[in-house]
């Protein structure tokens, strides 16, 4: 799986931000149906987050509520659209928020080696294949040595009832968020030697994967 020259990352990069122009001012509305269960889903994945926490990715800011007081949160999302919509939420949060626009593949603003937490729920079914190693590398070098990561997607699923579904979705899905069921997450990351996945385990049936794992120490001098 390759990454790609700069241009073309521009070029896909400028094409997302694209979409959620318009999309942010529809997102939660259109979102509605699925925030139902993922409303379930993001205090258990958050509870234990503590320290420096980054979010990649944050969208309308649905998982803000949910980061314990103890966490300090730095969040971004290319679209200044979600982002505004996720500064009103972050003031209902029990933690620190600070809300930035930048791309998760060149968040070239965030210190190396400094945060705790590295948090991006249903970015990566966003984020063009071709990206993702760009988007994982910027996570590596921005997470501490030990650090962890949490990342929830959607994937197709093996069942041909739950399959015949996601491909009926799947147009509207790609049109109107930019998701695929189809991207490569979990083969990006087994790529990525810096890091190692701990644990893997699907939310529901076979469709939404939580993938968890954590930034390698430096090997001793
Ligand atoms: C499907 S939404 C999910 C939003 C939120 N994380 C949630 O759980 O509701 C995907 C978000 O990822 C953002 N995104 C996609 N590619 C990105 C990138 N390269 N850098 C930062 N944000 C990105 C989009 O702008 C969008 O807000």
């Amino acid at each position: 799986m390759s990454t790609c020259d700069n241009a073309t990352a521009d070029e896909a990069i400028r094409t997302l931000r694209r979409k959620y122009r318009l999309t942010s001012w529809f997102y939660d509305i259109l979102d509605y149906p699925w925030e139902r269960q993922y409303r379930r889903w993001r205090p258990a994945l958050l509870a234990e987050v503590r320290g420096t926490v980054v979010e990649a990715g944050v969208g309308t800011g649905r998982n803000l509520r949910h980061y314990p007081p103890q966490a300090t949160v730095t969040a971004f999302d290319l679209s200044p659209g979600m982002v505004r919509i996720a500064s009103k939420r972050a003031k209902k949060a029990a933690c620190q928020v600070s809300l930035h626009c930048l791309d998760a593949t060149r968040a070239l603003s965030l210190p190396s080696n400094h945060f705790d937490w590295y948090i991006s729920t249903f970015m990566y079914c966003v984020l063009p294949d071709h990206l993702q190693p760009l988007a994982l590398a910027e996570m590596v070098r921005i997470l501490k040595p030990g650090g962890r990561f949490k990342l929830l997607e959607m994937r197709y699923s093996k069942d041909p009832r739950l399959l015949r579904r996601q491909r009926l979705f799947a147009p509207f899905v790609e049109k109107v968020y930019g998701a695929r069921f189809d991207r490569h997450t979990l083969e990006h990351l087994q790529a990525e030697e810096r890091s190692e996945i701990c644990a893997t385990r699907f939310l529901k049936a076979d469709t939404y994967l939580l993938i968890q794992g954590s930034k390698k120490p430096p090997p001793p001098a």
